[in-house]
């Protein structure tokens, strides 16, 4: 999910930036209940990118405050309910506090099976030049030869190597971009872009948006079937 909108939001509102993504973070707890019931498995939210330590220091500020509230809030409701939480990013970035909070819940829900996976410091381009220098490491110590780089090599020195590529990608409030998300995982998810801004975010536009992505997946069945994924459907 590309959640975009949240300043739009608060300024056609007369409130300031931060007053959206506070109303943010609540579209993503009930996001988290439609992905629920929908049976979802892996939910992705890019929370904040590389790009975004450029914004005003007072909305960077603002923002890893929310996060830091939100884990505390939901730590709890994200282990009862049997999500797992992982981050993806350069978490280096981020504060030691919000760091060892992330983890924490890391570490305790590590076992299950549901995941939602947090993008934060995060951008496509450095997760490649991460797994780049990763692997470059490795042909240097003599642990992989050239030849051994091939798709699945780079696949496995991302972020979260077992997390299975996006079938679909969400974007709010109209900008048809990727945005530096998921650059090598988007290589075939299906996009659906609706003009709702994030806070507004809600189940209808949420199973319209699954409605759409089984539409055409059913359209396509065929060329799924080439590249040799699943079976048509
Ligand atoms: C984009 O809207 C939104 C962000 C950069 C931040 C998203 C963060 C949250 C919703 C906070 C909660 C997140 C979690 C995971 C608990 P924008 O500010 O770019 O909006 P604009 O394009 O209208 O200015």
């Amino acid at each position: 999910m590309i959640m975009d909108g949240n300043g739009r939001w608060a300024r056609q509102r007369g409130q300031p930036r931060l007053a959206g993504h506070e109303a943010g973070s609540e579209t993503v707890r009930r996001v988290l209940n439609y992905c629920r019931d929908a049976g979802v498995r892996y939910l992705t939210l890019y929370a904040f990118s590389t790009e975004n330590w450029t914004r005003p220091e007072d909305e960077v500020s603002g923002l890893m405050a929310l996060l830091g509230r939100f884990i505390k809030r939901y730590e709890r409701d994200l282990i009862k309910r049997q999500v797992r939480l992982r981050v993806i990013g350069r978490r280096s970035d981020l504060s030691a506090q919000l760091r060892a909070a992330l983890e924490r819940v890391e570490q305790e829900s590590a076992g299950f099976e549901r995941q939602l996976i947090v993008a934060l410091s995060y951008s496509g381009r450095s997760e490649l030049v991460r797994a780049a220098r990763l692997i470059a490491e490795k042909v240097k110590a003599g642990t992989m030869r050239p030849e051994d780089v091939d798709e699945a090599a780079v696949a496995a020195h991302l972020y979260a190597p077992d997390v299975p590529d996006p079938e679909l990608i969400i974007r709010t409030s109209g900008e048809m971009r990727i945005s530096n998300f998921l650059l090598w995982q988007c290589a075939y998810s299906e996009f659906y872009v609706t003009p709702v801004l994030w806070p507004d975010f809600n189940e209808q536009e949420f199973n319209a948006a699954l409605a759409a992505y089984a539409a055409r997946d059913r359209r396509f069945g065929g060329v799924r079937d080439k590249r040799g994924r699943e079976d048509a459907s």
